[in-house]
């Protein structure tokens, strides 16, 4: 699929959706997250409104104070109207391709699976989104360790963590704008950086700095940077094919596709399930599709879709399990 430009998508009903969908969209009971291109609503807001311009961030935003940073974004914590929102801001010019290339994601891939865009402004290289206050995927764990949030550190909570990860998978695989593939994601911990945990317990991908395009039937395949990758947790196929003996040279790297997140997903999802009781039996029941993630050959790894299945399937069955041994127990 082709990509289209997304500037000046502003006011009529998108084309994507039907007309009833439109207008369902625009009216005054609007499903909070569900709003037309280049607008947004915040929280249990049952409106939408237009994604916020350079002036009103210039004059209504107030950073308070730094919550993270990458190479390309450094993120405070901000105040707008009384509400927390996260404002990013360019961390050095070198990495503005990167940081517009995120913008345009952002703004063309907004859905349940993507933080919340709330506004943006070129000139000053800046973007402001929704705030999740749990933070990273990566603190996930110490998030469960809480007094507040111990309760939700069960397998069923976990595994529907591991659900809400491949759906993203899913999502981005067969995306509005075609097949995108999720590369920032070199390691585990570099990984997790890139989803945020929301406060009613689920997923949304947060970085979108590095999503090449495949295109299947033209042939063009992607390469996630310009670096060599190492490590058992990038997929085969990413790694220098020509042995250590041969010095790494980008132009002379294969390209792949989208079945390189695959290859990662059991690695995430293993985390994600943790060690708690429950979770053994889970990675029991994974076990198969796991291993099929695994193949050496990529064209052999199931689609994001068909984990995705498999992932619901195995809840379902565990739960209803679950179910009736309490039922015996009574
Ligand atoms: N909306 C947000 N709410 C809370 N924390 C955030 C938000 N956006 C980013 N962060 C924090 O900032 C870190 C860096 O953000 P990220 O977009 O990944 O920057 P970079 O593109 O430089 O990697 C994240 O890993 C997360 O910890
Ligand atoms: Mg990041």
């Amino acid at each position: 699929m082709e990509t289209r430009p997304l500037e000046g998508r502003k006011g009529p009903a998108p084309r994507e959706l039907p007309p009833a969908v439109g207008l369902l969209l625009r009216g005054p009971g609007v499903q909070p997250g569900r709003c037309p291109p280049g607008h947004f609503s915040m929280g249990q807001a049952t409106t939408c409104s237009p994604w916020l311009s350079c002036e009103q961030l210039r004059t209504e935003v107030r950073p308070l104070k730094c919550v993270g940073e990458g190479a390309v974004k450094t993120v405070f914590l901000s105040e707008w109207k009384e509400r927390k929102v996260a404002l990013s801001r360019l961390t050095r010019p070198e990495v503005r391709d990167d940081f517009l290339h995120g913008l345009r994601m952002l703004q063309a891939l907004q859905s349940e699976h993507v933080v919340t865009l709330l506004g943006y402004c070129e000139d000053d290289d800046t973007i402001l989104t929704e705030y999740h206050p749990l933070g990273s995927l990566g603190n996930l764990e110490a998030t469960l360790n809480l007094a507040k949030y111990r309760s939700l550190n069960t397998w069923q909570h976990r595994l529907q963590l591991a659900l809400g990860y491949v759906a993203i998978l899913d999502f981005l695989h067969r995306s509005p704008l075609g097949t995108l593939v999720m590369c920032d994601s070199s390691d585990l911990p570099k990984t997790l950086s890139q989803y945020l945990l929301t406060a009613n317990f689920s997923i949304v991908l947060n970085d979108l700095d590095a999503l090449p395009l495949v295109n299947h039937s033209s042939g063009a395949l992607v390469k996630c940077g310009h670096r060599e990758l190492h490590g058992d947790f990038v997929a085969p196929e990413q790694l220098w094919p020509f042995g250590e003996d041969v010095p790494f040279q980008d132009d002379l790297m294969p390209t792949y596709d989208e079945k390189s997140d695959i290859w990662k997903i059991p690695d995430v999802s293993s985390f994600l399930l943790g060690h708690v009781e429950g979770s053994d039996m889970v990675r029991f029941h994974l076990f198969d599709i796991h291993k099929a993630c695994k193949s050496q050959v990529p064209a052999e790894r199931p689609t994001a879709q068909a984990v995705l299945d498999t992932y619901q399937k195995v809840l379902n069955l565990l739960r209803d399990t679950a179910t009736s041994q309490s039922r015996e127990m009574l």
